[in-house]
C-alpha cells in the first residue's frame, strides 16, 4: 500500500492530480490558509459552485469542479477545531479522510492531495494529526483499489520530516 503514498513540499494548489483536498470550514465559503489559497487560484466560480452546496458537516466531504486550478476537482472537507482531544477530534478527523476517499472513488477519481487537515487555523497537534492521515489513509487504499496515488502536501520541511517519520513507522 505504501507505494501508493508519497510526501511532497510546497503549495498544494500547484499540483496536477485528480482532486486536490481542501481544509474548509462548514460554510464553505472561504476562509484563510489552504482554504484561501484555493479560491485564490481557482477564481470566483469556486465560490459559485460551493454557494450551492449548502455547507458540510464536520468530519464530510463535498467535491467541486476545479476551475482555473490544474487540479480537475476541488474535494472540500471540514476538520474538527482541536479543543484537547476529548472531543471527538480523532474520529472526526479520521472521518474526513474516509470520507474523502469515498468521494474521490464514487467520482473514479485515481489520484488525491491532502493538505494537513485541522493542523493550522484549527490547531490540531502535527504529530497526531499525521498518524490519523496516514493510517486512514493505508486503510483507505487497500478498499480502493483504483486510487492509484495519494500525495501528502506539507507546507513547511518541518511537517514534512514528520510525515517522513510516521510513515517509515508504520
Ligand atoms: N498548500 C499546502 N498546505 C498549506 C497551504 C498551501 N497553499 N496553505 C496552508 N497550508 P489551515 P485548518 C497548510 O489553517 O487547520 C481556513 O480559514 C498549513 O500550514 O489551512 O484545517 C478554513 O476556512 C497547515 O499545515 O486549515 C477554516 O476556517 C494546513 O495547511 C480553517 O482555516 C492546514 O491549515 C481550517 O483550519
Amino acid at each position: 500500500m505504501k507505494e501508493r503514498v508519497h510526501l511532497a513540499q510546497g503549495d498544494i494548489t500547484k499540483f496536477r492530480v485528480d482532486a486536490i483536498v481542501n481544509a474548509a470550514n462548514n460554510s464553505l465559503l472561504g476562509g484563510g490558509g489552504v482554504d484561501g489559497a484555493i479560491h485564490r487560484v481557482a477564481g470566483p466560480k469556486l465560490l459559485e459552485e460551493c454557494r450551492g452546496l449548502n455547507g458540510c458537516e464536520t468530519g464530510d466531504a463535498k467535491i467541486t469542479k476545479g476551475y482555473l486550478l490544474p487540479a480537475r476537482y476541488v474535494i472540500h472537507t471540514v476538520g474538527p477545531v482541536y479543543r484537547g482531544g476529548n472531543s471527538g477530534e480523532a474520529d472526526l478527523l479520521k472521518s474526513c479522510y474516509r470520507r474523502c476517499f469515498e468521494v474521490a472513488a464514487k467520482n473514479g477519481l485515481k489520484s488525491i492531495a491532502f493538505p494537513s487537515i485541522s493542523t493550522g487555523a484549527y490547531g490540531y497537534p502535527i504529530v497526531h494529526a499525521c498518524e490519523i492521515a496516514l493510517r486512514t489513509s493505508l486503510e483507505q487504499l487497500r478498499s480502493f483499489s483504483e486510487i492509484g496515488s495519494v500525495i501528502f502536501v506539507t507546507f513547511s520541511g518541518k511537517d514534512l520530516l514528520i510525515y517522513a517519520k510516521q510513515l517509515s513507522e508504520l
